[in-house]
């Protein structure tokens, strides 16, 4: 994994946020749309706060393997640029005249998850929170109008869309090492929680939803999406790697394919 890489961006990336200025309008929202939008972007604040203690211990457990070297600076950084996007989010729901939350039930359930296993599964469950947040900030950058809402929602998409890329590389490095069998395993499971969160999401998130003209069902639709974009560019690369493996066996002199050998992750 190229952590040298997600180094840099999260460095410099992380001080854009501390800088972004916001536009100094006041809120001229409906007042039903205000305190909807309020509401919603106060629970994803919360979601976005904390240390992630759990998550540092986690990376401590893995720092001495050769291809991870660096990941526990970068996950230091990653989870400086989610508290990031916590203080922009408060700023937000402070223009909409909303109220801050110190404890909501989805929120609960969510840390409650990550931790249930191991680094891997707090990853994933993390990854699909920020999944769900790619649909939801998105909707908002096209469908809110305030100014402040719209700046904010942009700005955390593009975010996002990098700790997506980022999660991949960590999930790519660890999930090369299962069979193919235990692959698909691990597939269907993520595929299962993720359209659980996203079933809770659109449902406890439906009033501002509405507000925006979507329905629960068309967020849960683009929810669906985004996790088989994610999927399909993740498997691509196991697969890439799998036959770049193959073909290294195959050109290794001495070495001849055996039936095993194609029952088998190479790299397993
Ligand atoms: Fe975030
Ligand atoms: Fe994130």
């Amino acid at each position: 994994m190229n952590t040298q890489h997600w180094i840099n961006h999260f460095e410099a990336n992380t001080r854009l946020n501390h800088e972004l200025q916001l536009p100094g309008t006041a809120c001229n929202l409906p007042e039903d749309v205000r305190t909807a939008l309020a509401r919603s972007i106060a629970i994803f604040q919360l979601g976005e706060s904390g240390g992630d203690t759990r998550l540092r211990r986690y990376t401590r457990s893995i720092a001495a393997l050769e291809n991870l070297q660096g990941y526990q600076r970068a996950v230091d950084l990653f989870v400086a640029e989610e508290q990031s996007h916590a203080a922009l989010l408060a700023r937000t729901v402070i223009h909409l005249h909303g109220t801050l939350l110190q404890k909501q039930w989805t929120n609960s359930i969510f840390r409650w998850m990550r931790d249930l296993v191991n680094l891997e599964f707090n990853i994933q469950v993390l990854l699909t929170a920020e999944l769900i947040a790619e649909v939801y900030f998105g909707l908002l950058a096209l469908r809110c109008s305030d100014p402040v809402v719209q700046t904010v929602a942009k700005k955390l998409l593009r975010d996002e869309m990098g700790h997506l890329s980022f999660q991949r590389d960590f999930l790519f490095e660890r999930l090369k090492t299962l069979t193919p069998a235990m692959q698909r395993l691990w597939r269907w499971q993520f595929q299962a929680i993720h359209l659980a969160t996203a079933c809770v999401v659109s449902w406890d998130h439906r009033d501002c939803l509405r507000r925006l003209n979507i329905t629960p069902a068309n967020f849960r639709a683009r929810a669906v999406r985004c996790w088989q974009s994610f999927q399909t560019r993740l498997e691509r690369r196991l697969n890439e790697d799998e036959s770049h493996a193959r073909q290294e066996l195959d050109s290794t002199p001495g070495y001849k394919r055996s039936s095993n050998a194609t029952m088998h992750s190479p790299v397993s």
